[in-house]
């Protein structure tokens, strides 16, 4: 029943202490420009009449921030600075006050779930959360979904069901809004609790949020859209915080048909953007990607395709210093076998005729064969592999 709900945050309210101390909000922060919010998501899986699960998390915008422990019943911090301000006291009334929550929850949904018509098994989530923008509390919100679809939501000070929830989200509505304890409690819980912890949080842990990682930026060539066209890779990666504008370009032209990827957390916590462009292959040249980051200070990265930077040109070096050292090696071995078979082979041929040479030199199996034809190698391509090394090197 509900009202074994209500009595055990009755029980709260005389008890705890803290939960409504007025607000004073934060001084402006100039560096956070973006919306932050700080949710608290709940998801209470039903298996059966008597079997429930539950998995909470506390988020700061894409950060957790906690955990909870089921078993103990317990929240975790999983930042240093996750507490924010909060004594530890206000924490553990907090702490209390979610978990009478959490079963109460759980026996009044198992309750009420054949009135409700819930039917087994099913899951109900809770996202309930503030934003703050430069510094001052912007909101709140309290939503909840029913099998993965929004189901209702808190808003202003009552219970209002989904558009497209349907009569028994409506009769949930109706049923909730006769507690006006329960209402008072999200209110305060939702309007000075959560902004009051938020600007805790974000003072405590300004250091972290806000520090500033440059991107690397490489570009490479992806999966050949069709015959005759390029699919022109951009990857931004390592960099923080989040917000990134990356774009191809055409001198000072934007490409419409740049595609931007989702931006992925990297496991250093920093972040990853993949930027496409599909174009026709002779189109290719000419074409940047460019990268505007608070990071760095307003001097764009712009890297240009076909570039000194490209993956390909790399691996070309890569192919170039390999060949280059294994010729070497080789070199360098034939210059040991020359030397301890001086006796029993004839002279070096002349390099330049290694069909003459090996036409001449004695038909003995193993290395002697295939002497002259390295030493013409080393002749004709060394020198090459070498300029055009060089020439890389230069760029
Ligand atoms: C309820 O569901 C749990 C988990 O799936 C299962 O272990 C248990 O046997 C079920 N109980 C009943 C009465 O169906
Ligand atoms: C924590 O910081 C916030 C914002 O800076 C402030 O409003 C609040 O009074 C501080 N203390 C507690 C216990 O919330």
């Amino acid at each position: 029943m509900l009202l074994l709900l209500l009595l055990l945050f009755e029980g709260y309210l005389q008890h705890g202490t803290s939960l409504d101390a007025p607000q004073v909000p934060g001084p402006p922060d100039p560096a956070t420009e973006e919306p932050l919010s700080f949710r608290i998501l709940q998801t209470f899986s039903f298996a059966n009449s008597s079997w429930a699960s539950l998995q909470v998390s506390g988020w700061l915008g894409d950060l957790q921030t906690q955990g909870w422990d089921k078993v103990l019943g317990t929240m975790s911090f999983l930042r240093p600075w996750s507490q924010g301000n909060f004594s530890s006291e206000e924490l553990k009334n907090l702490q209390n006050l979610f978990l009478l929550y959490f079963h109460g929850f759980i026996i009044e949904v198992q309750a009420f779930a054949h009135q409700f018509q819930f039917e087994y098994p099913f899951e109900l989530q809770v996202s309930a959360g503030c934003t703050e923008h430069a510094g001052k509390a912007s909101g709140s919100f309290l939503n909840g979904a029913y099998q993965g679809s929004d189901f209702l939501s808190f808003q202003g000070n009552s219970w209002q069901p989904s558009p497209g929830a349907g009569s028994r989200a409506q009769k949930v509505c109706a049923v909730l809004s006769n507690y006006l304890d329960i209402k008072e409690i999200v209110q305060t819980l939702l309007s000075h609790t959560c902004p009051r912890f938020l600007a805790g949080i974000l003072e405590a842990g300004k250091s972290e949020l806000e520090r500033q990682v440059k991107p690397e930026v490489w570009v490479s060539s992806g999966p050949s859209p069709s015959p005759g066209r390029l699919l022109l890779v951009c990857h931004v990666s390592g960099f923080h915080p989040k917000p990134v504008w990356v774009m191809w370009m055409r001198g000072e032209q934007e490409q419409r048909g740049t595609q931007q990827g989702d931006v992925l957390p990297n496991a250093d916590e920093t972040w990853y953007l993949r930027v496409t462009l599909d174009v026709v292959a002779q189109e290719a040249a000419g074409l940047s990607c460019q990268v505007k980051h608070s990071s760095l200070g307003g001097q764009d990265i712009i890297i240009h395709w076909g570039g000194g930077n490209s993956v390909l040109l790399t691996l070309l070096c890569l192919v170039v210093i390999v060949t280059l050292l294994l010729l070497l090696v080789r070199h360098s071995c034939f210059k040991k076998h020359s030397s301890s078979r001086k006796a029993l082979a004839p002279p070096t041929p002349s390099p330049d005729s290694p069909i003459g040479a090996d036409a001449q030199g004695p038909r003995t199996p193993g290395h002697q064969l295939y002497m002259p034809q390295e030493s013409w190698i080393k002749n004709r391509f060394l020198e090459k592999w070498k300029t055009s090394l060089n020439q890389l090197w230069r760029h």
